[in-house]
């Protein structure tokens, strides 16, 4: 990694993208694999592609549009991140920081994480939401190492209500009103890009695991950092490795994905709607 991260390396993002839109969005929604549509719904949409903000970072995952798009959703200003990064991408941890940071600068308090994840509890089933409760990261750096930036918060701060209480309420009550079922339980980051082998789901398990993903959880500690409240809500696509008798692939996760989209986006509309 050759950046030099200090505030001004994210405030070039964040200029480039507040000269483009008259307003602040207050609401961020990160998109994960088969989530993109969600992003047409958006009204008065301004789109910048990722490759064009100075600073920013590149999509290289077919399935992630690659787009910052900032709108309104529901009477909500809003910028929607269609298309993340993930760390088996090659981006470093503390690359990773940079679209939340960014997010931060733009006026963004409130941020909805969203992802593809394989269900470890056994009584999950494919097409499942589940509200991230907490997180498990036993894997690698935090993505909040090297010299801390105190514009953006504490050396030392917090985690232990990241995924906002009140937010995980709030979602619940959303999701009771247009009759879809939720779960709520614990993900477990794994790196990735390999699927997580049988003997380490039947470990992850065992620690308290719900479900397991690649992503989110860089983004939410780079949120909890910098005072965001956070949401995080997982799609569950697939039963985690060994579960059934059959290999965990890519397309049974887009299949799942496509198909509980219509369901997901409802719910996220639900709760943009109710966010103050
Ligand atoms: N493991 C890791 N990441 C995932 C999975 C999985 O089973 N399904 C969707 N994303």
């Amino acid at each position: 990694m050759d950046r030099k991260f200090d505030y001004e390396y994210f405030r070039k993002s964040a200029d480039y993208i507040l000269d483009k839109i008259d307003f602040k969005p207050e609401i961020a929604i990160i998109l994960g694999s088969s989530l993109g549509p969600l992003a047409e719904e958006i009204k008065n949409p301004v789109v910048i592609d990722y490759k064009d903000i100075p600073n920013f970072l590149i999509s290289t995952v077919k399935s992630h549009a690659g787009k910052l798009i900032l709108g309104e959703l529901n009477g909500k200003k809003i910028a929607c991140m269609s298309g993340r990064f993930h760390f088996y991408e090659g981006y470093d941890f503390e690359e990773l920081v940079i679209p939340v940071r960014v997010l931060h600068l733009l006026g963004v308090k409130t941020i909805i994480l969203t992802n593809a994840a394989g269900a470890v509890n056994t009584s999950y089933k494919p097409g499942d939401i589940m509200i991230i409760k907490d997180h498990i990261k036993l894997m690698g750096a935090s993505p909040l190492r090297g010299p801390n930036i105190e514009e953006f918060g504490e050396r030392f701060f917090d985690v232990s209500d990241m995924y906002t209480k009140s937010l995980r309420e709030l979602a619940k009550r959303c999701a009771d009103r247009i009759g879809i079922n939720l779960q709520e339980g614990v993900y477990f980051f794994c790196p990735g890009p390999q699927f997580e082998t049988p003997a380490e789901i039947r470990a992850i398990r065992i620690l308290g695991g719900d479900a397991v993903g690649m992503s989110t959880v860089t983004e939410a500690l780079t949120a909890a950092h910098c005072g965001m409240k956070v949401l995080g809500l997982s799609l569950i696509t697939n039963m985690a490795a060994g579960i059934l008798n059959k290999p965990v692939t890519s397309e049974e996760v887009d299949e799942t994905g496509a198909k509980a989209s219509e369901k997901f986006r409802r719910l996220i509309g639900e709760i943009v709607k109710e966010i103050n």
